[in-house]
């Protein structure tokens, strides 16, 4: 099995092989959402913690129904009611729940590098499950295997990444990922939210959201992360609605199959509006489904199992 990794920390430690290994166990593992008994014995007897620091719908909830699908236990950690509102510490909360002998940890967490911080004590597999600003791979990794739904491969696609470059978790694992691919990456935004220095990613830079769409055929909306945000990177919503908030207009410039991606949660009429969240165009509800096949691969390819004998 061309996967070799303990944990999931991010999309720059993996290979491109190894991502393609992932959205092909994902494809194997996709129909069983489908089935009337949603449920294989795969990871039968294994144990995983799903430990949100952050709010979450999507991420927290496809990890769990993709560890029940493959027979796992989950126990779902909820900050707010833990005893870290009685001022446990992050490293003697997770310590605590290491001693339960999980076999992964499953982390979000605000500050960039928790999941990192968290190898250099804990036995578990850990993967990250969006940590500060840096990573959110498996969100990346469905994302790609949306792509590649809809367009078959990456080679020669125009991918224009459209926002809050800046705070966004979800822009620099896809940067990573597609580039790794072979897409051509467009990032567009106010400046102050985006970085010159991303550059060095080998992606095209610009800030005028028309010239961006001109030609692509994907097209990803980030939402503005205010909880990010010390200070105002633009005058209002208003101005940055009217700059960079994709319309039916403006989707006309890009290709006539272009397709439009969201990582949700999506605030309607501000980077996306209505009429294009709902459109045919959108697959934002198809990265959702997508993500429970992706996250159920990671799992097994983590934690291994019995697939052969799970399918007969
Ligand atoms: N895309 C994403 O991470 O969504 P949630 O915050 O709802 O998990």
């Amino acid at each position: 099995m061309a996967f070799k990794h303990k944990h999931l920390l991010g999309i720059q430690a993996l290979t491109p092989s190894e991502i393609i290994t992932v959205l092909d166990t994902a494809e194997s593992f996709y129909e069983i959402s489908t089935r009337e008994v949603k449920k294989v014995p795969i990871l039968r007897g294994k144990t995983i913690i799903n430990l949100f620091f952050e709010p979450s719908t999507r991420t927290r909830s496809s990890f769990e129904l993709a560890a029940k699908r493959l027979s796992a236990d989950i126990v779902n950690f909820n900050q707010q009611t833990s005893s870290a509102v009685k001022g446990e510490s992050l490293k003697d909360t997770i310590l605590t729940l290491e001693a339960m002998n999980p076999d992964a940890i499953i982390i979000r967490h605000s500050c960039s590098g928790v999941p990192h911080f968290t190898t250099t004590f804990c036995q578990s597999h850990i993967i990250n499950a969006g940590d500060g600003s840096h990573e959110h791979p498996t969100q990346a990794l469905l994302d790609a295997f949306t792509i590649r739904q809809e367009k078959k491969n990456f080679k020669d696609l125009k991918v224009t990444i459209v926002g809050d470059i800046l705070h966004s978790r979800v822009a620099r694992s896809n940067i990573f990922l597609l580039r790794k691919l072979g897409a051509r990456v467009v990032l567009v935004g106010p400046p102050p939210l985006l970085p010159l220095e991303m550059k060095k990613f080998g992606v095209d830079i610009g800030f005028n959201l028309d010239r961006a769409l001109e030609g692509a055929d994907v097209i990803m909306m980030l939402r503005i992360q205010m909880e990010r945000q010390q200070k105002n990177f633009f005058p209002s919503i208003r101005e940055y609605r009217n700059l960079y908030s994709l319309t039916e207009k403006r989707f006309r410039r890009a290709k006539k199959k272009a397709i439009i991606m969201h990582p949700g949660p999506i605030n309607r009429g501000v980077e996306i509006s209505a009429d294009m969240a709902d459109s045919a165009k959108s697959v934002i509800l198809k990265q959702v489904e997508n993500g429970i096949a992706v996250r159920m691969a990671v799992l097994y390819l983590l934690l291994g199992g019995k697939k052969r004998e799970a399918f007969a």
